[in-house]
């Protein structure tokens, strides 16, 4: 049998370069070799969206759509609706038993999170245990392998620690996932900031046209301390430069477009003419199968139907061995 991967996104907006580059890319070359279930997490975005449920569920079939633009591929990987698998929330319910509050709370991706948000007194329960219900996620499919960005490496961690809880109190149950983080496990934005993130607004986006990528990579941060094109520059943690080696793969352009940057013989233009290329390269394709699915709404009615209902069988399954294991089999 195929080891199995969960995976997954909160439906809260599009996807980005950093998202596919951080783990799209890998689910995608995997999708093949493992038996793929990729959460599309409206629960968990709940938590910190539940004044404006509208948002969440106007995602979902956004994701489904950049999901399949991505490369993602419905007859080789489950896509399932987290809300609409109830073995997950009761998981949810025995895993909270499973974990010190104090633990919890210093997760330190929810940390920061809660910082940004600033819910101070007005945190919600439910936001601060959101690792609690992704630990349910990720077991309830029994997983071993988690394609994801560098910033949910705690989640797998607070993960296994419940998992481990687990076993040893009431026996081998769960299977311990392991996180795979991309090649780039974490993408500069476009301003060079340390992140490409949506608050931030320095994203280019899955769904983004040629147009969008054009303006977008013209408007990006370089070397500040270049003025004239004859200037020596610098290629590393230029922006720019990062882009190059992740999305273009002509290799040798990119080392020829730094030889030349080094020595003061190019100019910003070209190197960015050059990058929107490579990028709009790989988007390419995307945005074929992106108005493809945009077309048929019923596939992706289709797409969501199958996936809730593999995703209820084998996540029923393994509730079950935890109940038996919790000796809440109950037979009257
Ligand atoms: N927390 C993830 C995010 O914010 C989404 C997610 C929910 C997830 N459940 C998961 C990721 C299980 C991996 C595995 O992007």
């Amino acid at each position: 049998m195929k080891k199995r991967i969960l995976t997954g996104d909160r439906p809260s907006g599009k996807l980005h370069l950093g998202h596919y580059v951080g783990s799209l890319a890998n689910r995608v070359k995997l999708q093949d070799e493992y038996d793929q279930f990729v959460l599309i997490a409206d629960v968990q975005a709940l938590t910190d969206n539940y004044e404006h449920p509208e948002m969440v569920v106007n995602s979902v079939r956004e994701l489904v759509l950049d999901y399949v633009a991505a490369g993602i591929d419905p007859k080789k990987s489950t896509i399932v609706l987290q809300s609409q698998i109830p073995a997950i929330a009761e998981m949810t319910v025995f895993f909270l038993n499973m974990v010190s509050l104090n633990r919890v709370l210093r997760n330190p991706t929810v940390k920061a999170e809660i910082e940004q948000k600033g819910f101070a007194d007005t945190l919600p329960a439910g936001f601060a245990m959101y690792p609690v219900s992704q630990a349910a996620d990720i077991t309830a499919f029994e997983a071993s392998l988690v394609p994801v960005g560098e910033d949910q490496l705690p989640m797998i961690e607070q993960t296994r620690e419940i998992v481990r809880k687990f076993n040893n109190l009431y026996g081998e149950t769960l299977v311990e996932p392991e996180a795979l983080v991309g090649e780039f496990p974490r993408l500069v934005g476009l301003d060079g900031k340390a992140k490409m993130s949506k608050s931030l607004g320095n994203c280019i986006y899955l769904a983004d046209s040629v147009e969008e990528v054009d303006k977008k990579v013209r408007s990006m941060f370089t070397d500040p301390t270049r003025l004239k094109p004859t200037d020596p520059g610098h290629v590393e943690n230029n922006p720019v430069f990062i882009y190059h080696d992740a999305f273009n793969p002509n290799k040798a352009e990119v080392e020829e477009l730094k030889t030349r940057y080094i020595a003061g013989q190019v100019g910003d233009v070209e190197v960015k003419q050059k990058l929107a290329v490579a990028i709009n390269t790989l988007l390419e394709p995307m945005r074929k199968r992106r108005s493809e699915l945009e077309q048929d709404p019923e596939k992706v009615n289709e797409i969501l139907r199958n996936g809730v209902e593999k995703g209820r069988e084998v996540s029923a399954e393994v509730l079950k061995k935890i109940k038996q294991a919790m000796k809440i089999d109950y037979q009257f």
